[in-house]
């Protein structure tokens, strides 16, 4: 028997991250941290708009020549901007690949390229018509649509308030062709105190469609908090 015909149990299968241009770069770098420390190989994507949001929300001027020490620095920040609130080492980056938004020969351009999935932190308005209509506009529309076509799990973790009509058609039209639709919507019940806590809960939703295990958040266990229901009830 050849090589070519063995299946190969080492082989990496990341998942794609996409970083769009819509606000929300903590909630990419929450989901960034969540892979690595669950073990989880990552391939990443950043588009060209999201530079502009990832200068504006955390002062990094993202490049594709320097990424890795661009995004140790990114993955340090804390949400509320606070320098150096995570610790990130070389070595936790170790199985990151970084593609370039306009290279649409990368990898995970192809089906044939291993990959577990695509998570879309955070989903522009412009990322989710492109990924609805199959547009392929750059190489992070492009691995959306070939995560739908090979039915892999895709997250779309759509930003934006309100929304239009055309984006509401584009969500339910993403829905079903398959896709998770997670607006960034963070909860209270969880009981966030910090900043940190909200984009912990919307990344750990994220993780959650995605299967992988994380501790972001407090999951509800069926008990109310802050006093009893007699308390609570006026009557
Ligand atoms: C600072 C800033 C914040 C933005 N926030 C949002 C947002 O929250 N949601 C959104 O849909 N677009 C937002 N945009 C607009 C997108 O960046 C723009 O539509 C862009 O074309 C998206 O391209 P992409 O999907 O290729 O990344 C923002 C732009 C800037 C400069």
């Amino acid at each position: 028997m050849s090589n070519a015909s063995k299946p190969d149990p080492g082989r990496r299968r990341p998942w794609v991250v996409g970083v769009s241009g819509a606000s929300g770069t903590p909630y990419a770098a929450s989901v960034l941290r969540g892979l690595l420390a669950a073990g989880e190989a990552v391939d990443l994507v950043v588009s060209r708009a999201s530079r502009l949001t990832l200068l504006d929300e955390t002062g990094i001027a993202f490049r594709d020549a320097h990424w890795r020490s661009d995004l140790r620095e990114w993955l340090a920040l804390g949400a509320d901007g606070k320098p150096g609130a995570f610790a990130v080492s070389e070595a936790d980056l170790a199985d990151v690949r970084y593609w370039p938004a306009g290279d649409l020969a990368a990898g995970p351009s192809s089906g044939s390229y291993p990959a577990k999935g695509m998570l879309i932190v955070p989903a522009s308005t412009a990322c989710v018509a492109g990924v609805a209509l199959g547009l392929s506009k750059d190489l992070l529309q492009r691995v959306a649509s070939v995560t739908l076509k090979e039915r892999r799990r895709l997250v779309v973790t759509v930003r934006e308030t309100p929304l239009s009509g055309p984006t509401l058609k584009q969500l339910v039209m993403l829905d079903e062709a398959g896709a998770i639709v997670l607006p960034a919507s963070p909860a209270f019940y969880a009981g966030a105190t910090h900043i940190q806590d909200l984009v912990d809960f919307v990344a750990g939703r994220v993780l959650d469609a995605a299967e992988v295990p994380h501790g972001l958040y407090r999951r509800w266990e069926g008990e109310l908090r802050g006093g009893s229901k007699e308390e609570a009830d006026p009557s």
